[in-house]
């Protein structure tokens, strides 16, 4: 490893050099920007007035990545970390270094640069951010991994970038104390019954990943332990997930030994959901992002409401009672099987939904069930395609909510639902992660008429 400082001009830094670097700002996805020897240098782990020394994970012809691997100089406004684990802070914390009031701005600012820069909007009202109930042990689902630490099985997280580095946890400030416990029994009956923990590298072991889900409301927890196939001893877990082969994958072939399905109560309604299907991970705001979205969709009762991209049918069963109609299009069966339950359970005669990709499916629902007045959007973090813009379109909906999990896909999503006669109104910023780079909006996209 060789040293550069940023005084002087370096030539291209090299993957494993040592930098030492002053962070200027964050970028999207939370890396602190530096600067070297005239490179743009994004670091993780650095904070705005930092000075740290980074060692470059990549570099590219105008830009390079590194890791922060020392903190020289904090920031003069960073405040201690608090979710420590072995030394190390949460990976999956890595703004807790962030004055809260500081998080929730930056989180703004890259909304509206976001929206601004890359998608060339204007003219729009931004909200002020909806701050967290809970800035701690806020998360309803947590995953973890399982490694190998001097001879001994450890459960914990990835380390920032790193496949092959668990961090082993014992306490993490962003899961409950309760969540924490089951994941340390599960721990310990690893240890117990020595249940070895799977090796990707040698493709030997068992134990690969334990995901612990809550009901925040409801009291219920549920555990779900993914394996290589192998004998073992019963595990105190509710799900056993077996996957086959070298996949970084947690999704397979699963048996119930305990709770099959975890409830979770928002607002006055009740959901139930099977372990494959999506549900917000912050349930107290959740309850927020949702009331944001009922105020843009601005329903009076008579309204037909398409849900895109449903999960579970929470947001449209949300509407519901405001609605004339909803209806729900999921990519997940298992998701719209539950949706249709919650539907029933809640005692909602006006909700349907149907299994179908966005891509293919939005075509033969408004056929079935004839123009929207209002599309509400939910997708993955990728945002919408092009094609299925020109979809939603076709939809000739007069109001669009665009609930995003990152705005620098909503961008060019809504420029090109502007470009094509909708205005971009409002823009509210809700927190759901607080201590992490993630963040979440609803738009309010709307047709003159
Ligand atoms: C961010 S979640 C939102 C779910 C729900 N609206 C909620 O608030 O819980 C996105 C959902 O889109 C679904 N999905 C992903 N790709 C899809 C596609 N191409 N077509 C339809 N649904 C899709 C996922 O399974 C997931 O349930």
């Amino acid at each position: 490893m060789t040293q550069a400082t940023d005084e002087k001009p370096a030539a291209r830094p090299h993957r494993g050099e040592l930098l030492e670097v002053e962070i200027d700002s964050l970028a999207f996805g939370g890396r602190g920007v530096a600067r070297a020897g005239g490179y743009v240098v994004f670091v993780a782990g650095g904070l705005p007035g930092d000075r740290v020394r980074a060692e470059v994970t990549k570099s590219k012809r105008r830009f390079a990545e590194a890791r922060a691997v020392e903190l020289l100089r904090p920031a003069a406004d960073r405040v201690a970390e608090r979710c420590v684990h072995g030394g190390e802070p949460c990976p999956g914390a890595p703004w807790q270094g962030l004055p809260y009031e500081l998080q929730l701005s930056h989180k703004r600012d890259q909304v509206d640069e976001a929206l601004r820069r890359i998608g060339g909007l204007d003219g729009f009202e931004l909200e002020e951010i909806a701050p967290a109930v809970e800035e701690w042990r806020y998360r309803n689902k947590l995953e973890y991994s399982f490694g190998r630490s001097d001879g001994e099985t450890i459960l914990g997280f990835h380390e920032r970038g790193r496949w092959d580095r668990i961090v082993a946890v014992e306490d993490c400030l962003l899961a409950s104390e309760r969540g924490n416990a089951a994941r340390n029994e599960v721990l310990a009956w690893a240890r117990r019954e020595s249940v070895p923990a799977y090796e990707r590298r040698e493709r030997t072991g068992v134990l690969r990943n334990l995901t612990v889900r809550e009901g925040r409301r409801t009291g219920q927890l549920q555990t779900r332990l993914v394996t290589a196939p192998a004998r073992f001893p019963k595990p105190p877990v509710d799900l056993h997930t077996v996957i086959e082969g070298d996949s970084g994958g947690t999704s397979g072939p699963t048996g119930a030994l305990g709770r099959e399905r975890l409830a979770e109560e928002l607002g006055d309604l009740r959901f139930e959901m099977s372990h494959d299907a999506f549900f917000q991970t912050n349930t107290e705001m959740a309850e927020q992002l949702y009331a944001v979205a009922g105020e843009y969709a601005g329903l009076s009762g008579g309204e037909r409401v398409f849900d895109l991209y449903c999960g579970i049918g929470t947001i449209g069963l949300t509407l519901a009672s405001r609605a004339g109609e909803v209806w729900g299009l999921e990519i997940v069966p298992e998701a719209i099987a539950d949706a249709e339950q919650n539907a029933e359970r809640n005692g909602i005669g006006n909700a349907h939904f149907r299994t179908a990709s966005a891509r293919t499916g939005v075509r033969p629902l408004l056929e079935e069930a004839g123009r929207p007045d209002v599309v509400v959007l939910d997708p993955p973090r990728a945002g919408l395609s092009q094609k299925i813009v020109r979809r939603v379109l076709e939809c000739e909906a007069k109001r669009i909510v665009y609930v995003s999990c990152n705005p620098t896909t909503l961008a060019p999503n809504a420029a090109q639902l502007v470009e094509a006669g909708y205005r971009l109104r409002r823009v509210k910023p809700v927190d759901m992660f607080p201590q992490t780079p993630h963040i979440e909006c609803v738009a309010l996209l709307e047709r003159d008429a």
